[in-house]
């Protein structure tokens, strides 16, 4: 039976978060050398785990084939996390998914580097949807519409992808904080790492492109039970049910979305983001 906890006005799964969880994370204490992945659920969160803990191993795929990804980049507000996140090493890599008012404050006390990954919604409420039948923390999704009514409405878990969105946007100026789009990576993973070991100030040694390239691909990552997910156990994610590495395509909404669920897609976008400068132009049509 999945539990509901409710923060910042947002729903959140209760096996994961507890209040004090929670509260431990809107008052962490950033180091000058952290490094925070920020996103909302199913938009590379995973991938770009894989990405930096290679950039950070210059290219040494031990760490990311003996450690869990929840290990290497511990996520700030959930229970399971607390003892990697007493690790004392630097830098450290972190990631969260909570909206952007709850960490920005701490964040613009540090100098803490953030990278926000941003991927098309259509493909997020795809991905999500799925993930609510193989989640056993997550309620149970219903029908397609159903989820996709909830999704634009904002009462999906996590709530709100387009406040998520804005919010994190709205901290250009005032963070040290570098966009990235889960399609961006799909184009130019090469290219991509560059820009983040720029932003990073972390050398890229040679080899580090090409074992990057080789470790963070689809098929690596669905192998390597250090980043599939396939060591949590079956009361938290029903393996039965899918996959977390399900297809990782780009543009799979296009084959679920009716025309109808497009058109409303549409327009709530339109509502919603039409005067945001995005970090990418998804194809909405
Ligand atoms: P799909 O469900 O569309 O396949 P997150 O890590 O934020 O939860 O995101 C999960 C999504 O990212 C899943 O999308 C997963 O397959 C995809 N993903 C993870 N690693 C990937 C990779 N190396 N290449 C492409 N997609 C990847």
């Amino acid at each position: 039976m999945e539990v509901t906890e409710t923060f910042a006005g947002i729903a959140l799964p209760g096996h994961l978060h507890t209040q004090e969880s929670l509260g431990f994370a809107a008052a962490f204490t950033f180091r000058p050398s952290d490094v925070l992945i920020a996103t909302y659920p199913k938009s590379g969160t995973t991938w770009m785990q894989e990405i930096l803990t290679l950039l950070f191993s210059l290219g040494d795929a031990r760490p990311a084939k003996t450690i869990p990804n929840w290990e290497r980049a511990p996520w700030l507000e959930q229970i399971y996390c607390r003892e990697a996140l007493r690790d004392t090493g630097s830098p450290r890599l972190l990631t969260t998914h909570l909206p952007a008012p709850v960490l920005a404050p701490a964040l613009q006390r540090s100098k803490a580097k953030v990278i926000y990954v941003a991927r098309n919604p259509k493909d997020v409420a795809v991905s999500f949807y799925h993930f609510h039948h193989l989640a056993k923390f997550l309620p149970d999704p219903s029908s397609f519409d159903a989820f996709l009514t909830q999704f634009l409405e904002g009462t999906v878990h996590y709530g709100s992808w387009f406040e998520h969105v804005k919010g994190w946007l709205g901290q250009r100026h005032l963070l040290d904080i570098l966009y990235v789009t889960y399609e961006e990576l799909h184009q130019d993973l090469r290219g991509t790492a560059q820009r983040l070991s720029s932003f990073l100030g972390c050398p890229l040694a040679p080899g580090t492109l090409a074992a990057l390239e080789q470790h963070c691909s689809f098929s690596a990552m669905r192998d390597n039970a250090m980043a599939n997910y396939s060591l949590i156990p079956a009361e938290i994610m029903d393996h039965s049910q899918g996959r977390f590495m399900r297809k990782g395509v780009v543009g799979d909404w296009r084959s679920h979305f009716s025309p109808e669920q497009n058109a409303l897609f549409n327009r709530r976008y339109q509502e919603e983001m039409g005067d945001t400068e995005l970090p990418a132009q998804w194809p909405m049509a």
